[in-house]
């Protein structure tokens, strides 16, 4: 069993405060950087560590950094990216909550590498007690020197902002974030240019997900090296793993990255319920294809899970067992996108909302002949027809559950019922 990192303090009593933070090493690996560290030496042991993404494209976070330019001239900003809205994930809540010092200190060595100055938090507007705990946290921050200006002694400045969102699932897109926090409608832009090119206020940005940036201050003290040989060569590390629907133990975790989905659904999580049997897995959030009982050998990287036809995501995993109607199943997900499609695109737009009216009308028992084909038909259209994935991550994990459970669908067709409702 790997030793626990990211959650380390997560049981410990006032583990949210700075006294807390500092009593398990924490603010030590800024220490460290502001004394021995050139940015660009940060970038690289980052990009040795290979640390890709948490939030769901799995980038290369060191790469990513790397990209923003280094003229002195350029105003460069950091946003950490808390929106976490992708159903079926409550991992960066848990850092927020327990621990937010981590991911502050996280943002600081990130400001550092890239030249940012200012730094912001946007934050799912629903998470109170996750903005309660990082305002506090940023204020004992400041208190103690690690914010602000002329940070331990050094000629390194940065100030970090809270923006709550205003429950928009697309502001968890780094390009709508960005629009968002400039106070417009959160939508996409066309990329490229890329946010580290050109990103807040037209300025050079990076953008980083909660746990990504929690990863760095460990990074850190503990070397590229220890960190690369945890799990996965590929995309290695700890990896906050957030498991729900329909096991015995549903929670959170933290478990080094690439396992198999089958021992983190049936051993970590219990497996199925008493008398039931699993029949597919979400691996990634709503946004990820599910995948056959047949196939939970696939272990949990990107690259793996890509190649299983689906992907890592937000390590958000949903189970469905032999109780669940997968069109019942698909059709909640797919309200959920149409809800949240912020309406840029029309394939997205129309597309999505047409594909429930079908889904409805089935899971009502009136669906017509003809219904499944038009499903496959605008599952075509929207998949990368878009500005954004959210597009993409509907249509694709539509067309999924249509080719993995076509008899479902067919059924709900014919008999025009549920067979299982
Ligand atoms: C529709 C949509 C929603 C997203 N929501 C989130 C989110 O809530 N949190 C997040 O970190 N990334 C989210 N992303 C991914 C971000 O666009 C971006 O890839 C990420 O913040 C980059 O950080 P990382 O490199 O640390 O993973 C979303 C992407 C899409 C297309």
């Amino acid at each position: 069993m790997m030793e626990k990192v990211l959650l380390k303090n997560a049981e410990t009593p006032d583990s949210h405060t700075v006294g807390a933070y500092e009593a398990s090493g924490g603010y030590q690996a800024l220490a460290t950087v502001l004394r021995d560290y050139q940015p660009d030496e940060l970038i690289e042991l980052v990009k040795e560590s290979n640390l890709k993404g948490r939030g769901g494209a799995g980038f290369a976070t060191g790469v990513k950094w790397g990209f923003v330019p280094k003229d002195p001239a350029l105003k460069k900003y950091l946003c950490c990216n808390a929106d976490e809205g992708e159903p079926g994930t409550f991992k960066d809540r848990a850092i927020m909550e327990k621990d937010p010092h981590q991911m502050i200190e996280g943002m600081i060595l990130c400001a550092y590498a890239i030249g940012a100055e200012t730094a912001y938090i946007y934050i799912r507007g629903e998470y109170t007690l996750s903005i309660q705990r990082l305002e506090a946290a940023l204020q004992e921050a400041y208190d103690k020197g690690y914010l602000g200006q002329r940070i331990l002694g050094s000629d390194f400045n940065l100030d970090i902002y809270v923006h709550c969102g205003a429950g928009a699932y697309i502001c968890g897109e780094e390009t709508a974030l960005i629009e968002s926090l400039e106070g417009r409608r959160g939508q996409p832009r066309l990329k490229p240019p890329f946010p580290a090119i050109e990103g807040l206020y037209a300025s050079p940005t990076v953008v980083n997900n909660v746990e990504t940036l929690a990863c760095v201050p460990h990074i850190v003290t503990r070397g590229a090296e220890w960190f690369s040989a945890i799990g996965s060569a590929s995309g290695p590390g700890p990896k906050l793993y957030c498991l729900s629907g329909h096991v015995r133990k549903p929670g959170l975790y933290e478990l080094p990255m690439g396992i198999p989905l089958r021992e983190l659904v049936e051993e970590h999580a219990g497996g199925a319920k008493p008398g039931r049997k699993i029949k597919a897995v979400i691996p990634g959030g709503v946004s990820a294809p599910m995948i056959l009982e047949s196939d939970l050998d696939v272990c949990m990287d990107f690259e793996s899970l890509a190649a299983a036809g689906t992907m890592l995501g937000s390590a958000g995993v949903i189970v469905i067992d032999d109780n669940d109607c997968v069109v019942r199943v698909a059709t909640r997900i797919t309200e959920f996108f149409a809800h949240e499609s912020c309406g840029k695109c029309s394939p997205c737009r129309e597309g999505l909302s047409w594909a429930v009216k079908i889904l409805r009308r089935l899971e009502n028992g009136e669906g017509k002949e003809g219904d499944l084909e038009q499903l496959d038909f605008l599952c075509d259209g929207i998949f990368g027809n878009t500005f954004c994935a959210l597009g993409d991550g509907a249509a694709w994990g539509l067309r999924r559950a249509l080719q993995h459970f076509r008899d479902e669908f067919v059924y709900h067709v014919e008999k025009k019922e549920c067979p299982f409702h």
